[in-house]
């Protein structure tokens, strides 16, 4: 089947469209001469390779690749150079009519080029005379080389980057840790100053209680234990310590450890440690008010809370990794207000989605800054008090979540986050 049958066209016989005093000798003539012309180096082979034809580039390659031999010692394609035609290369074109492939040429004039190769059996049943064509294309080839080693070299700088970024985000998680545990201990610290004080004032009344009540042996003991700080005539007239309300000190300090529990327990549902990376039914509520525990230390002394939580139902999330969202909004919103602010948490279920909104009336985000606000290290935070990935964190957990994270703000007025997640994952 002819070409143009096989791609459709109707396009007459060449031989039909030679014009009238135009016999198949002119043809072949001007058919020669522009062979002549040609860029690449055309050739017509027999079965072993023996040039039966070759145009004007083709003669010049051959002599450039070997100035001192003479024609005749030429007339096979191994003798112009070794290889310039592979025996797989005849065979493959044998069996598929055609071969296309890149040699490297290297002569005495024509030094480390590469060309490309292109042969096509023109016989019957993909026989004998094979064309061949020879083009240069070392500039190609070296943009080509050039382009593959400018990718490597991009992709290793990608992998650094990477790594770098994920060490990033892991001192980001390092820091909040470390902005956590100071955040808890200081939290954790005053309860337990209190209930150390308290058990030092029940010392003394207790020894007096013991006394009254005569049990010398534990008396003794507790003697021993106030006697640094008490002599036995002090001991002895302290009878009004017994004033001091032991029911009062017991409350308070159960209050006091009751705290530490309670600050301990949210740390535990705050970390989420047993099941980090689970997908899990959770409440969204018990996560915000665990970390709203946990960063307490950072926000009390600037800003009331105000909370309306609607009906929510549980949602599929990872918890631990929500609650970091948590944390990285509501330590924003706290930064971002100097005194006496107001920060807002807000829920509400919308279909099939749940809509957690955090704002304060801060010091707003600029028109400039907010379409970068989510970019990762972005922080308009000195030096050492940001590291700007809190964003870039939270919207990756969020996209992860099949969530949105969207805000508003208004320099000078304040700012406000949307979260609207999922209430079930897409399967
Ligand atoms: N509630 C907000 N009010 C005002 N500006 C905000 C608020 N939240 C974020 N921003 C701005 O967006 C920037 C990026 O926030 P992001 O949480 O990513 O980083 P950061 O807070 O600067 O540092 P990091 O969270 O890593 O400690 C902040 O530096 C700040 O300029
Ligand atoms: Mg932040």
């Amino acid at each position: 089947m002819k070409l143009h049958q096989q791609i459709g066209v109707d396009m007459p016989d060449p031989v039909a469209v030679t014009a009238p005093g135009m016999d198949s000798a002119a043809v072949s003539e001007y058919l020669t001469q522009y062979m002549n012309a040609a860029q690449d180096a055309l050739l017509l082979l027999d079965d072993a390779g023996c040039i039966q034809y070759c145009n004007l580039q083709a003669r010049l390659l051959a002599h450039s690749l070997n100035p001192d031999k003479n024609q005749d010692e030429l007339l096979h394609l191994r003798d112009w150079q070794p290889g310039l035609l592979s025996d797989s290369a005849m065979h493959t074109c044998r069996e598929s009519g055609s071969w296309i492939g890149a040699v490297r040429i290297a002569g005495a004039v024509l030094r480390n080029r590469i060309a490309q190769v292109h042969l096509v059996a023109l016989g019957p049943q993909r026989t004998q005379p094979f064309a061949m064509c020879i083009r240069d294309i070392t500039l190609e080839y070296a943009r080509e080389q050039e382009l593959h080693e400018r990718n490597a070299e991009l992709e290793i700088a990608y992998t650094k980057l990477k790594s770098a970024q994920e060490m990033a985000f892991h001192t980001e998680k390092l820091a909040s840790i470390g902005q956590l545990a100071a955040g808890v201990a200081h939290e954790i610290n005053n309860p337990i100053a209190y209930v150390k004080s308290n058990l030092n004032m029940l010392r003394l009344p207790l020894a007096q209680l013991l006394r009254q009540a005569r049990i010398p042996e534990c008396e003794d003991d507790l003697r021993q234990a106030v006697s640094d700080e008490l002599n036995e005539d002090a001991m002895n007239a302290c009878d009004e310590a017994l004033a001091i309300d032991v029911r009062d000190l017991i409350t308070e300090s159960l209050e006091g450890v009751d705290r530490v529990c309670r600050i301990v327990s949210d740390l535990k549902d705050f970390s989420h440690q047993d099941q980090a990376e689970n997908w899990t039914m959770a409440d969204v509520h018990a996560g915000l008010d665990s970390t709203l525990n946990i960063v307490w230390n950072e926000i009390k002394y600037k800003a009331h809370v105000v909370k309306s939580y609607g009906d929510l139902p549980l949602i599929e999330c990872i918890p631990s990794q929500l609650n970091q969202v948590f944390m990285n909004l509501l330590v924003n919103a706290s930064q971002a207000i100097d005194n006496n602010g107001i920060i807002t948490i807000t829920s509400e279920c919308s279909g099939d989605q749940v809509r957690i909104s955090i704002g304060d009336n801060g010091k707003g985000i600029p028109a400039e800054a907010l379409p970068r606000i989510f970019d990762p290290f972005f922080t308009t935070k000195d030096v050492g008090h940001g590291t700007g990935l809190g964003l870039a964190i939270s919207y990756g957990v969020i996209a992860k979540h099949h969530g949105v994270i969207e805000v508003t703000s208004v320099p000078g007025e304040g700012t406000l986050f949307m979260l609207k997640l999922p209430i079930a994952q897409p399967r």
